[in-house]
């Protein structure tokens, strides 16, 4: 990890080192991938205030989020099948987060499972939540939640359907892997470190087997996966689950600020303003261009935290100074888990906290709410 810089260097190691299919499927986004290309490319628009001679010696990125201390506004997304970009993924790059002084968020699409992941961990950890068809298996999953005392139950809005991913389709991803030809000479081309990811005991969806009914066969789970997300979602749902969860609610995949205030009055303690990193409406525009709005909205009213695109601590400067308490960040941490580890997504927290340090020191800022509107190059010019 000595040589890295930034994460794009993680990202170049994580491509020389995981199996081809699970590196695509975290690298890349849905059908024509314009919207993920613009959660990058609007981010880099936005250009900063460059300030001097302010006293910046005494800095601080410390933050609280939704009740928690935390070293940096710099917070794990919840991923899907981590544990295949490293094995046993969800356990260290949960270590690295909490070592780090920051949070992370279990996906329920994770390969460890939430029992696995608190055994591993003493600190809580936040638990992302996807409604499924069968609400008996979500009303467990949110007890397990609660369970393991995991200190935020995060429900995604934005997955009701699935958006089509082409590599997932031509590179034959399955869950559990199963290897076709084109896979094996792939992996034949990777150092060890990609066999081993798939040597794993861990390789199936790690909170569904064994606890949902009829599906002890562990290849059948991706169907009933594919079957079990629920179209008929609706804010109704969002109730039943406030009244099931004493604890901090967060909903992620807002970009409509009509979706946002129907949140914020139903009780969540938090949004993510995200369009799922690129993954899902193609056509969507880029998570930062919705931010200022919806925080302007509902940002009183409950904590605003992002994500999309966010790969450098400059990004996240520039997401704290269009409103948002905190950003999220997940392909950044997983190529740091494919690089190396539990290594890796320590160097990937470390890089990108020390960038958003040196950005406020650059830009006149010692304290992490000393970051607003006023930090970016065009303040006043629109009003
Ligand atoms: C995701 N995301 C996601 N979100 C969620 O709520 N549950 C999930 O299981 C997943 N799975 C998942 C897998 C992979 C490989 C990626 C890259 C993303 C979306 C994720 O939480 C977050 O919104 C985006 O990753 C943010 O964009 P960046 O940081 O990847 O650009």
């Amino acid at each position: 990890m000595k040589d890295i810089t930034c994460v794009e260097d993680l990202r170049l190691l994580a491509k020389r080192r995981v199996p081809r299919m699970f590196f695509e499927y975290a690298d890349h986004g849905s059908y024509t991938e314009d919207t993920l290309r613009a959660n990058r490319d609007d981010l880099q628009k936005i250009k900063l205030r460059q300030r001097v001679f302010l006293d910046v010696d005494k800095r601080s990125t410390e933050t609280t989020v939704l009740g928690e201390k935390l070293s940096s506004p710099i917070i794990l997304a919840p991923t899907g099948l981590t544990g295949m970009q490293h094995a046993d993924g969800e356990i260290l790059a949960c270590r690295a987060a909490h070592n780090a002084g920051t949070q992370f968020t279990l996906s329920t699409m994770s390969i460890c499972s939430i029992e696995a992941v608190a055994a591993a961990n003493p600190k809580p950890f936040w638990f992302q939540l996807y409604v499924m068809r069968d609400r008996d298996f979500i009303k467990a999953l949110i007890k397990r939640a609660l369970d393991a005392k995991c200190s935020a139950l995060m429900v995604t809005a934005d997955l009701v359907v699935t958006g089509q991913r082409h590599r997932d389709i031509k590179n034959g991803l399955t869950v559990p892997p199963q290897m076709k030809i084109a896979n094996l000479i792939d992996i034949a081309t990777k150092p060890a470190w990609a066999w081993k990811i798939l040597q794993t005991k861990n390789r199936s969806f790690g909170n569904l087997v064994g606890h949902v009914k009829g599906m002890d066969d562990v290849g059948s789970l991706g169907h009933w996966v594919a079957s079990q997300f629920d179209p008929t979602l609706s804010w109704k749902d969002l109730e039943w689950i406030r009244d099931q969860w004493p604890g901090k609610l967060i909903l992620k995949g807002i970009l409509d600020i009509e979706d946002a205030r129907i949140a914020a009055k139903i009780g969540c303690d938090g949004i993510v303003v995200s369009n799922h990193g690129g993954r899902q409406l193609d056509g969507a525009p880029s998570s930062i261009s919705a931010l200022p709005r919806i925080a302007d909205a509902i940002g009183s009213e409950t904590e605003i935290l992002f994500d999309g695109g966010v790969r450098t601590g400059q990004d996240v400067f520039r997401a704290l100074a269009l409103g948002a308490k905190a950003a999220l960040i997940g392909r950044a941490f997983l190529y740091g888990l494919g690089a190396g580890g539990e290594a890796g997504v320590t160097t990937c927290l470390d890089v990108m906290r020390k960038e958003l340090d040196i950005t406020m020191a650059l830009a006149g800022c010692t304290t992490i709410s000393d970051i607003g509107p006023q930090v970016l190059a065009d303040y006043g010019r629109n009003s």
